[in-house]
């Protein structure tokens, strides 16, 4: 399907939430490197420029072929999207006195196409340093803030907008409205796109790409290996769509069992379940170091996968790999790329990548996002329960349990305790490994907590004790590792947070809620548990969630019960500076 409008990327995630957006109002929308040929894009009815981190004066900064501006093909430019639009055209851009980050008024004094239907003041969310402060020859200017005051601008019989402020994301109440005036008003779009009439493509498309060969899929129970698998087994039939779950011992609890039943239930006939645990437990003992913990658990599923490729014959001819990759996986451009590792996520399977290079290989999914696959999910009539799960990382709980080679004891500091535990972070783009501050009570504020982590040097996580069997100084930290019986502890205390998150409808207010285990406690009781719930987009950034005090209190009952904990602490740090998972 050719989209109606491109989306060009000029760094990391800004491109994608706005191609989700345009795709929200009906309209099919791709994302593109920003240096895309005017010439490919030439049959588009619309191009956006997205936001992005640079500045249009560093030389190594993501451009825009310029044809494009003259090419008659109405462009948006959105933050750097403005500042490039202008800069391009002889308009004047500069590092503004103070950054905007957030939220601030703007006032529309031309009420233009775009803004048509929006009057006078309007809440818009910014984020920039750089600002246009001459528009090129020929714009005009159509709304300012106090301290941005070109933050829309537009030639409209050449067909050129631009805006300061990002209308994709929710803070800004508008946003919608100007987007859609962009693609129905000046674009001339059309409604094209819904995702979940795609449903009967996607099926003949797999039956084309699939031809006679049958199709097999290692699931991971997440919402996207579940429908992909569903489409293919629509498309093919109970026979020809094979699954294999990896019971790797690191999942939660009842998890296996989960998987099992759902997957008889959609008909799978063809499901297997391939018992690790022992494995990788074996593997993991003993080692603290998360990157070390990741790659372990890597290689351990690259030999379990490529085992069951062998001897299950699945890599002679008569098979392909089916995957549940979607869209925001498949893209290369920009940002996204050129990323710092943070953590080691992807392993690639010898026999898998051949595949790939074979072309053996479906992904029913790919041009969808998330939202859209649980569009189609619901559509194939999948349950709730298993279309609106939080995402759960691949190492799973192992990346949750955290162990120590040594003893430690908290250390007093100014705000706070310095607790010997050390887990990830990230501060602008690189990772961090560091200690964390554990709070005897809640701060006044969010700010106040984020104050804590700019001040401090050597921590990038702020916790509040929210209860303990032994004062806070008293927790001390042993030597321990990933064993069973600490898993097992940590099951059980995920297992109390998740259900009684889902019985106050607290999980549908947060994007995820990890449930972490510390080796910090007392001679009977080890450890203690970290609740961390966050909310996100994209996981690519979080905000730490407070919960309603009588839900933490409940917790507080179950999860103090528990054998072996002596504190609940609650994490409070947003990402950055801090990661969602500890490990
Ligand atoms: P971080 O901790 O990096 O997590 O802020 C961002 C999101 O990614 C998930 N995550 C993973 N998912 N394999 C996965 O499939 C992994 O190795 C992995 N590590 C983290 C994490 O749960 C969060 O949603």
């Amino acid at each position: 399907m050719d989209p109606q409008i491109t989306v060009l990327d000029a760094g990391g995630q800004y491109c994608h939430l706005i191609a989700r957006r345009v795709r929200d109002l009906g309209v099919y929308a791709e994302v593109a490197p920003s240096e895309t040929p005017a010439g490919d894009l030439a049959r588009r009815r619309g191009v956006i420029i997205s936001g992005g981190p640079s500045s249009v004066y560093d030389p190594r900064s993501p451009t825009i072929d310029p044809a494009l501006l003259d090419s008659g093909t109405p462009v948006l430019g959105i933050c750097y999207g403005q500042q490039l639009m202008a800069h391009l055209l002889g308009g004047l851009v500069q590092k503004g006195e103070r950054g905007e980050y957030g939220f601030a008024q703007l006032d529309i004094t031309a009420a233009d196409t775009i803004f048509r239907g929006i009057e006078g003041r309007q809440q818009v969310w910014m984020s920039h340093r750089d600002l246009v402060v001459k528009p090129p020859e020929g714009f005009i200017v159509l709304a300012g803030t106090e301290t941005c005051p070109i933050a829309a601008i537009a030639a409209p019989e050449r067909r050129l907008y631009a805006i300061q402020f990002h209308a994709e994301v929710v803070h800004t109440p508008s946003g919608r409205t100007i987007l859609s005036n962009f693609l129905f008003d000046v674009c001339g779009c059309r409604r094209d796109w819904d995702p979940a009439g795609q449903v009967q493509a996607v099926e003949e498309q797999i039956r084309a790409v699939a031809g006679d060969r049958n199709v097999f899929f290692f699931v991971s129970g997440g919402v996207d290996s579940t429908v992909a698998y569903t489409l293919c087994l629509r498309a093919l039939g109970p026979d020809r769509v094979h699954g294999t779950y990896v019971d790797t011992g690191l999942m939660r609890d009842g998890e296996t069992e989960f998987v099992r039943t759902n997957f008889a239930a959609l008909g799978a006939r063809a499901f297997a379940v391939e018992d690790a645990q022992a494995r990788f437990l074996d593997a993991l003992a003993g080692v603290i170091d998360p990157e070390k913990k990741r790659h372990i658990i890597g290689e351990q599923f690259v030999d379990v996968q490529e085992k069951i490729l062998e001897s299950e014959h699945f890599l002679d001819g008569h098979w392909i790999l089916g995957q549940g990759t979607i869209y925001p996986d498949t893209i290369e451009s920009g940002g996204t790329a050129n990323a710092d590792l943070i953590k080691t996520h992807h392993n690639r399977v010898a026999g898998i990548q051949k595949l790939i290079e074979q072309r053996r290989i479906i992904e029913p999914l790919a041009s969808f996002y998330k939202d859209e696959v649980r569009a189609i999910g619901r559509e194939l009539g999948l349950a709730p329960e298993l279309l609106d799960r939080h995402p759960f990382p691949g190492p799973g709980l192992a990346i949750r349990c955290l162990g120590s080679e040594r003893n430690g004891v908290p250390k007093r500091l100014e705000d706070g305790w310095l607790l010997p535990v050390q887990s990830v972070g990230v501060q602008g783009d690189s990772r961090t490994y560091r200690a964390v501050l554990a709070l005897e009570q809640f701060p006044a504020s969010e700010e106040e907590a984020a104050r804590l982590i700019n001040r401090l040097e050597g921590i990038n996580r702020v916790v509040v004790a929210v209860w303990t069997a032994a004062p806070l100084p008293e927790l001390r930290v042993s030597p321990a590792g990933l064993t069973a019986e600490r898993l097992a502890r940590l099951r059980r205390a995920d297992a109390i947070v998740r259900r009684l998150a889902h019985e106050s409808g607290f999980d549908k207010e947060v994007w995820q809620f990890p449930v972490v285990l510390i080796p910090a406690g007392t001679a009977e009781r080890p450890d203690s548990v970290v609740l961390r719930p966050i909310d996100s987009v994209d996981g690519m950034t979080a905000q730490a969630v407070k919960m309603p005090p009588e839900l933490l209190a409940r917790m507080v009952r179950e999860l103090s019960a528990l054998p072996g904990i002596a504190g609940i602490f609650y994490d409070l740090t947003n990402k950055p500076p801090a990661t969602i998972e500890w490990e």
